[in-house]
């Protein structure tokens, strides 16, 4: 064991790549380390008698050369670096000898004082490598260190750690797909986009709560009322956007759910294209499928349904502009996911028992899914336009047909009773 040192260690990142790495044990410590070396594209071989499967299976792919044996004395020529992480004390002392003495820097698992380098908690975010070493009076502290890296990354991938960009700051508009609601459900990308964003145009449906924490600056325009004179709504957001972008701002366009379903996430592109605007699409979680999963229902479940197909009830099945074929989904034994349809449901699900769906299939209405007003309605498909009003169900809300319904745990709402 080596003598207590108390300086500090002298951080830097080293340029692995194409350089002879070895790795004594093949255990949990090398299977945790190596796909980052492996991702450095060193040259690394392991030197063990045995190796934890995934070791194995990067073997196997050719991402790591793996010598089945113990460590001998020798092993460590040529050797930039070395992680020395087995079970053999022994072969661990000996290793970490002979990269002393080959002036090599090692790694090791088993005695941190008796190691010439640590390993940092390291994480990353756009680009950016995060390396977090902590040293104390009394020695390392890597679970200080894992929480400072988790409390950065985090902070900069949510936005919350602003860190500014040295570079010109980058007009265009990003279509941001913001959840279902709950403002934990954008994603990683959506959130930090929003707090760089100067202006956000924002959907009444979505994460509202994330706008009241956007700093003061930030322009805040509800969609829903841009004036629209003599344009279609849509049209006149499609201008606003152009507008802010073209005024050198940063735009985020935030949805409800995902852009793409029912969003109308592409009109605004192609509107953006043709000006020549770049625009960054981020995915959301549609509440076609997060809204059923938060109010117990899967919208697909083993020998029940092997499909589900999602659809919009916005116009009657009678509307010369319905371009759904009702008759073909009522023949689907899978599970239908209607969205927009409160107020056609009567309508709808007359439509589906005349082509042949059962009166019984189990249906759900969950209204505001992931919010704190989410409400579940069960019904079936002859009494569900009748539930909807003596339940008061109101948009928005997720309908389900189907037998996925009734798979989940009971629901505690009213029909059970
Ligand atoms: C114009 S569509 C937009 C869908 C959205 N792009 C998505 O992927 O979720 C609006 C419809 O989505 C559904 N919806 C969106 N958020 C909801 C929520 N939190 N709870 C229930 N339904 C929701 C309702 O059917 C609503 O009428």
């Amino acid at each position: 064991m080596a003598e207590y040192d108390d300086h500090p260690a002298y951080p830097v990142g080293l340029r692995l790549n194409g350089r002879r790495v070895v790795v004594v044990g093949g255990g949990q410590v090398a299977q945790r380390r190596l796909p980052a070396l492996i991702a450095a594209g060193a040259d690394i071989t392991l030197v063990s008698p045995s190796a934890t499967a995934s070791v194995e299976a990067m073997a196997d792919t050719g991402e790591i050369r793996w010598e089945r044996r113990r460590y001998q004395d020798g092993d460590l020529t040529d050797t930039w670096y070395a992680l020395v992480a087995s079970s053999d004390a022994a072969a661990n002392d000996a290793a970490s000898a002979e990269a002393e003495r080959t002036r090599t820097w090692c790694v090791r698992s088993d005695d941190a004082e008796a190691a010439t380098a640590w390993t940092p908690a390291t994480g990353r975010s756009e680009g950016i490598t995060v390396a977090v070493l902590t040293t104390t009076s009394q020695g390392r502290d890597p679970r200080h260190s894992a929480a400072v890296r988790d409390a950065i990354v985090e902070g900069l991938r949510d936005g919350t750690l602003a860190a500014p960009h040295h570079r010109t700051h980058a007009p265009g508009v990003a279509l941001v797909g913001g959840g279902p609601g709950d403002p934990d459900l954008i994603t990683v990308r959506g959130r930090r986009l929003l707090a760089e964003a100067d202006v956000v145009i924002a959907d009444r449906l979505g994460p509202r709560d994330l706008l009241d924490e956007l700093p003061p600056h930030v322009e805040v325009i509800d969609a829903a009322k841009i004036p629209y004179g003599r344009y279609m709504a849509q049209e006149a957001i499609n201008q606003a956007l152009i507008d802010h972008a073209k005024a050198g701002r940063s735009v985020v366009r935030l949805k409800g759910g995902d852009p793409f379903v029912f969003g109308r996430g592409m009109e605004e592109a192609q509107a953006l294209a043709a000006e020549g605007i770049a625009c960054t699409i981020v995915p959301g979680i549609s509440s076609s499928i997060s809204v059923p999963g938060a109010a117990g229902i899967p919208v697909t479940h083993r020998g029940v349904a092997h499909e589900f197909t999602v659809v919009s009830g916005h116009v009657a099945p009678d509307d010369p502009r319905s371009l759904v074929d009702w008759k073909a989904l009522a023949q689907l034994r899978g599970t239908l996911v209607l969205l927009m349809a409160v107020d056609k449901i009567g309508a709808i699900s007359q439509a589906l028992i005349a082509h042949g769906k059962s009166p019984d299939t189990p249906v759900a209405l969950v209204q505001e899914g992931t919010t704190a007003a989410q409400r579940r309605v069960d019904a079936t498909l002859a009494d569900v336009g009748e539930r909807v009003v003596a339940e008061e169900v109101r948009p928005p809300a997720v309908i389900v047909i189907g037998d996925v319904v009734a798979v989940g745990p009971e629901p505690a709402g009213p029909l059970e009773g």
